[in-house]
């Protein structure tokens, strides 16, 4: 199972003193568990918490990416290579924070296959609207996401699908358990071999019925897993 915690644009170099609670709980639950952990800081902490987490095989990654992979003047940017070069091992591409801001399923497949090149591995977010759902379109929403995102890239053992329901993030709403087995599913049976994680307001209490929701590989947490308490407990809790 995967816990990635996606800080989004929080944090200071402060935020990192309990992370020793999770390498601390990690040591002790990681047997006998194929549980991976990884932080999305800010690109402002990638590297000082990269520095902390040494040796303790929890996983380090970024939030986005510039498309292209070589150096420019791009004043403001950061790409792949550079991630890759302080510590980062992951990238999550395609946030609907993001998608909202302007990025289009095209930049969003440049971008993968620039994170690729740099050899980072990709978490791909994809998920309807209010309206989208309210229209009852979600999976053409989807299917269209994944196919334009992963237009010509064939490297697919490198790629993490994150369902993360527009409505969801934030509201403290989560999907109904039928609809979401039935949409992971969906994703799964349409693209193979893929991991697929669910985000959206994923806490410590509705973790205890989302965690019954058996073709998940994982979840992208948000909110919760800036306080380490909160994101232990939900990692003990679906273990349960
Ligand atoms: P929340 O868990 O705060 O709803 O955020 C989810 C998310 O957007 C993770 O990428």
């Amino acid at each position: 199972m995967y816990f990635i915690a996606n800080w989004k644009m929080f944090g200071t170099l402060n935020s990192l003193n309990s992370l020793h609670k999770v390498v601390k709980f990690f040591k002790t639950f990681k047997k006998n568990k194929a549980l991976k952990i990884i932080y999305c800081p800010p690109n402002t902490l990638i590297r000082p918490m990269s520095k902390k987490l040494k040796n303790s095989h929890l996983i380090v990654g970024a939030q986005n990416c510039h498309q292209n992979e070589t150096f420019g003047a791009l004043t403001g940017y950061v790409n792949s290579y550079m991630l890759k070069n302080v510590g980062a091992k992951y990238v999550i591409i395609g946030h609907s924070e993001n998608r909202r801001a302007g990025e289009t399923n095209k930049l969003i497949n440049l971008k993968i296959k620039s994170a690729l090149k740099s050899r980072l591995k990709v978490i791909l977010c994809i998920g309807e609207t209010l309206q989208e759902k309210r229209k009852k379109v979600t999976k053409q929403i989807l299917k269209k996401q994944i196919r334009l995102g992963l237009n010509k890239i064939k490297n697919r053992s490198d790629i993490l699908i994150a369902y993360e329901p527009v409505w969801s993030i934030g509201t403290g709403l989560i999907p109904k358990s039928n609809e979401l087995y039935e949409t992971i599913n969906f994703i799964k049976k349409n693209y193979k071999k893929y991991k697929v994680l669910y985000g959206g307001s994923v806490n410590p209490k509705n973790i205890n019925q989302l965690k019954l929701i058996n073709n998940l590989d994982g979840y992208l947490i948000g909110g919760a897993s800036q306080n380490s308490n909160k994101f232990i407990d939900i990692i003990k809790k679906s273990y349960n």
